[in-house]
């Protein structure tokens, strides 16, 4: 069997550059201890990792307070406590038809719940939401806007400056799911009006599973709906308000902490703009070779620009999992098949009744002939039935 060719890099990317392993496993062992609770050399040393890591995602997002970068699991985990945390009963919040379910699920439960009317701003035929249609939909009770900064499905990222721009004229709160945006494209929190970013580890910023966070600035009322120990202040009987326990409480996934930090490291080294000009590369070769196969669909893949490498498409005669399963056990290529966690993305490219799409995800290891194999064991499957 042939080496594994992974296009599923927007579920995670894998592998990591190997100073991810390294670090975690050299930080792990020298300095497994639970920091910022006691005054020993390896405690003060962790801190020093979590607060500098803590110090180069604030700067990648250009918030001016390291400690109001916070650390969760994932950006599910973020996702849920901000948008509970700012959602009060009475609120209409805007989204989009482009959020994945860890946006929708949230939402929904706010509506049937009965505490916010939700919005969901469509998307055109190239897969981009217009930031007029935001601008229309706002009402006196509009409390923020969320919106998807690139799809996990279709790759397209969204203007967020326009959208931005908007909220600040309205005074509403806006959010970004920055889940498969964050290492790979530019996020300037202060020119885009965002307030809140919400990002995960394990993609694009290169680091393990289980760790991810959020960006919060200034003024942006978000509650706090954990309780817990925060290693400072312990006769207090409250959660504390300040950051970053308002938003942490327990003992944080320091493994976790350290491989990000090796993961943006390395990131910041490579240069992200190279990363992803090699990455649109390879996925324009995909792209452009599918559009020559008789019987394969591809899914607002209309751009280069404004677009992430992520490839939806389908085979005519064929449902979108027996694709995937093909090329798994006859090529050794991972793809993921199906709706991809976002329901409201096959809506609107019209996937949803046919049990969504195959997709592929060009990661910063893919290479060319990666991309030959890919093309050419579709170019077969095509073959079958057309
Ligand atoms: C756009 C988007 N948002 C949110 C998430 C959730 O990320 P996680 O599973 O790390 O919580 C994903 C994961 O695929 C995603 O693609």
């Amino acid at each position: 069997m042939s080496d594994l060719i992974y296009l599923d890099n927007s579920a995670t990317t894998f592998p990591k550059p190997e100073v991810v392993y390294d670090f975690m496993s050299d930080f792990y062992r020298k300095h497994g201890v639970n920091p910022g609770r006691s005054g020993f050399d390896a405690a003060i040393e962790t801190e020093e990792i979590v607060h500098s890591t803590r110090k180069m995602l604030a700067d990648l997002f250009n918030g001016d307070d390291p400690n109001r970068l916070t650390f969760s699991y994932n950006a599910s985990d973020s996702l849920n406590m901000i948008i509970q945390g700012l959602a009060e009963r009475g609120d209409h919040i805007i989204t989009t038809f482009l959020e994945h379910n860890s946006v929708l699920r949230p939402l929904h439960h706010l509506q049937i719940n009965g505490v916010a009317e939700i919005t969901h701003i469509p998307f055109d035929e190239n897969g981009y939401v217009n930031p007029d249609d935001f601008k229309k939909e706002m009402k006196s009770n509009t409390k923020m806007v969320v919106v998807n900064h690139s799809s996990n499905v279709i790759g397209t990222i969204q203007p967020l400056a326009e959208i931005g721009r908007i909220c600040k004229e309205k005074g509403v709160i806006f959010v970004v799911d920055a889940s498969q945006s964050a290492g790979a494209i530019h996020i300037d929190m202060k020119a885009m009006g965002i307030d809140v970013v919400v990002f995960t580890g394990h993609k694009c910023l290169m680091g393990p599973t289980g760790i991810g966070g959020s960006y919060v600035m200034e003024n942006v009322p978000v509650k706090y709906t954990r309780f817990g120990g925060t290693g400072v202040r312990s006769a207090v009987k409250t959660h504390l308000e300040e950051f970053p326990y308002r938003l942490e409480c327990g003992t944080l996934n320091i493994v976790g902490v350290a491989g990000l930090n090796a993961g943006v490291s390395w990131v910041n080294e490579q240069g992200m703009e190279n990363l992803h000009k090699k990455e649109m590369a390879l996925w324009t070769k995909l792209r452009d070779a599918f559009h020559q196969i008789e019987g394969v669909i591809t899914y607002c893949a209309n751009n280069n620009k404004d677009q992430n490498p992520v490839l939806c498409f389908n085979v005519k005669g064929f449902e979108a999992g027996d694709v995937g399963t093909m090329l798994d056990v006859d090529y050794n290529i991972a793809t993921r098949t199906g709706l991809h966690c976002a329901p409201k993305v096959h809506e609107g490219i019209g996937t949803f009744d046919i049990h969504g799409t195959v997709r592929m995800s060009v990661g910063p290891f893919n290479t060319e002939d990666h991309i030959n194999q890919a093309i050419a064991a579709v170019k077969e499957i095509a073959s079958i039935r057309n």
